[in-house]
C-alpha cells in the first residue's frame, strides 16, 4: 500500500488548477443510463471513484471510456438490473444506480451498500421516494429489490432531511416517470444544481434545482448531452486551507466563489485574505489567524466534507476554537490521528473543542475516510518534521494529482510505492 511522506514548514504559494468535482461527475456519470444516446463528460477528476463508476457502467451494459478528463459513453446494450456487491460495497454513490435503472427497466436489485466509518448513512430517504413514485421495495439475501411493475407515477416527496443522494435519485428517476413529480425539502446543493442541468439538456423538465422545491414533469426519453463538470468546491477549499495553515499565498484556477462562501467567510473572519475574481480565488495569509467556530449545515451552510481539514488548521489557532457536526453522526475519526501531531482536541458527542497549540510534529498517521486524509495531510504540511501517511488509498478517492499539485505549490511531498 502506498503512503505519503511529508516534510512540513514551507510555505505553500503559486496556482493550483481545481479539478472537476467528484460529488458533480458521479450522478452524472450515472444520468447516462438513461439513455440510448451517446454522451461525453468533460472535467471529470481521474480518481478511483470515477474508474469504479466507469467499471460499474460497463458492467451494467452502457459503453463507457475514460481518456484524462474526458469520458464518452456509448450506444447501450441491454442493461442487467443486478448491482452485485463486489461493485457496490467500493462506493456508497453505487445506490444512485437505483433512479435510473428504476426508471429505464422498472426494476433494479442492488447490494445493500453497508455502513462506513463516517457513520450508518441508511438509504431510507431514497427507498422512500421510490415507494412514493409507486415501487415496490424487498429486501432479499442482502440486496435491495426495488419493483414497479406499472413504470413510475409522478408524486409530492416530502423529504425528512435534505439527503443530497436521494433528491439525485429523484431526479434520476422521475425524469422518465408519469406526471409531476414535486421534491420538498430538497437539498440544494450546486452538485444537485449541476446534474438538473445536466438531465434538462438530455430533454428533461426540471425546475426549481437549487433551491429546496423542485418539479420534474416527466417526458418519454431522453437523449445525448455534452457537458463541462462543475469545478470541485471542496477541493478547492482544501487549499485554500493549505494557504491559511502554511502562511502561504495560493491562487486557486476554475472554481466558482459563490459556492465556496461558508468557507470564505469562515477563513476571512479568522483573518486570511480572500480575493475573488469571477473563476478565481487568491487566498493569502497576511496576519496570525483567530480562532473560530463552525457549525456543519447542508448547503449553503459550511460543508460537512470540509470540517476535518478547517480542525487540522484550528489545531495552530490561538485559543479556543469549536465545531460542531450535525451532518453524519461519526465524522470524528480524524481526532485521533490529529492528536498524534501534538493537536489539544477534546469530542464530546458531536461538538470538538480545539485548544491552539504553539506547533505540530510530524508523525505516523493513517487514513480512515478521504476528508480526515485531506486534514492529516494539511497537518503534516506544517508539522515540523516527517509525516508519514499511510491508507492513502481514501485520498486517491477524492484528490486528483493531490501530491503533484502540493509539490507544484512548494510542498515537500512524495508518494512511496510499497507492495
Ligand atoms: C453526499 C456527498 C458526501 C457529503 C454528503 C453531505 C456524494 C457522492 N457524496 O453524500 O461527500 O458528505 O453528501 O453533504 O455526493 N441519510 C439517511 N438516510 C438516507 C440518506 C441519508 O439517514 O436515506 C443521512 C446520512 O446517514 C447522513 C445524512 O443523511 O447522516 C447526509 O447524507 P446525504 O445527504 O444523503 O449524503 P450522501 O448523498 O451520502
Amino acid at each position: 500500500m502506498d503512503k505519503i511522506i511529508i516534510h512540513g514548514g514551507g510555505k505553500l504559494k503559486g496556482e493550483v488548477v481545481i479539478s472537476g468535482a467528484k460529488n458533480s461527475a458521479l450522478p452524472i456519470l450515472f444520468a447516462t443510463l438513461l439513455t440510448d444516446e451517446p454522451s461525453v463528460i468533460k472535467n471529470v477528476p481521474c480518481l478511483a471513484d470515477i474508474d469504479t463508476t466507469v467499471e460499474f457502467l460497463n458492467f451494467i451494459g452502457k459503453k463507457t471510456v475514460k481518456k484524462g478528463n474526458i469520458v464518452k459513453t456509448y450506444a447501450s446494450e441491454k442493461y442487467k438490473h443486478i448491482a452485485p456487491y463486489d461493485l457496490v460495497r467500493k462506493m456508497r454513490a453505487s445506490v444512485l444506480i437505483m433512479g435510473p435503472l428504476l426508471a429505464r427497466l422498472n426494476k433494479v436489485d442492488v447490494s445493500l451498500p453497508g455502513g462506513c466509518t463516517i457513520g450508518a448513512r441508511p438509504i431510507d430517504i431514497h427507498l422512500d421516494a421510490f415507494k412514493r413514485l409507486g415501487a415496490e421495495i424487498s429486501v432479499e439475501g442482502g440486496y435491495v429489490k426495488t419493483l414497479s411493475e406499472n413504470g413510475l407515477k409522478g408524486a409530492v416527496i416530502d423529504l425528512k432531511f435534505p439527503s443530497v443522494g436521494a433528491t439525485e435519485n429523484i431526479l434520476l428517476s422521475a425524469v422518465l416517470a408519469k406526471g409531476r413529480t414535486t421534491i420538498i425539502n430538497a437539498a440544494k446543493e450546486p452538485e444537485i444544481e449541476d446534474l438538473a442541468n445536466v438531465l434538462n439538456k438530455m430533454g428533461a423538465n426540471i425546475v426549481g434545482a437549487g433551491t429546496s422545491k423542485i418539479f420534474i414533469d416527466g417526458v418519454e426519453s431522453l437523449h445525448g448531452f455534452i457537458h463541462e463538470v462543475i469545478p470541485d468546491r471542496i477541493e478547492a477549499a482544501t487549499y485554500m486551507i493549505a494557504a491559511a495553515i502554511t502562511k502561504g499565498d495560493i491562487v486557486l484556477r476554475n472554481v466558482v466563489p459563490n459556492h465556496l462562501k461558508a468557507v470564505s467567510d469562515k477563513l476571512k473572519k479568522s483573518g486570511l485574505s480572500i480575493k475573488e475574481n469571477t473563476t478565481s480565488i487568491r487566498a493569502q495569509w497576511i496576519k496570525n489567524l483567530k480562532a473560530q467556530n463552525i457549525k456543519t449545515e447542508v448547503y449553503p451552510g459550511f460543508p460537512t466534507d470540509v470540517q476535518a481539514q478547517f480542525m487540522a488548521l484550528m489545531c495552530l489557532l490561538k485559543g479556543h476554537s469549536k465545531i460542531e457536526e450535525t451532518i453524519f453522526e461519526n465524522r470524528f475519526m480524524h481526532v485521533a490521528e490529529l492528536q498524534r501531531f501534538g493537536a489539544n482536541i477534546t469530542v464530546d458527542c458531536k461538538i470538538a473543542n480545539i485548544i491552539g497549540v504553539e506547533k505540530l510534529s510530524g508523525a505516523p498517521v493513517m487514513v480512515s475516510d478521504l476528508r480526515a486524509g485531506s486534514a492529516l495531510v494539511l497537518a503534516g504540511l506544517v508539522a515540523e518534521g516527517e509525516t508519514v501517511v499511510s491508507r492513502i488509498y481514501h485520498l486517491d478517492r477524492g484528490y486528483e494529482m493531490l501530491e503533484k499539485k502540493l509539490k507544484k505549490l512548494g510542498a515537500d511531498i512524495q508518494r512511496r510505492h510499497e507492495s
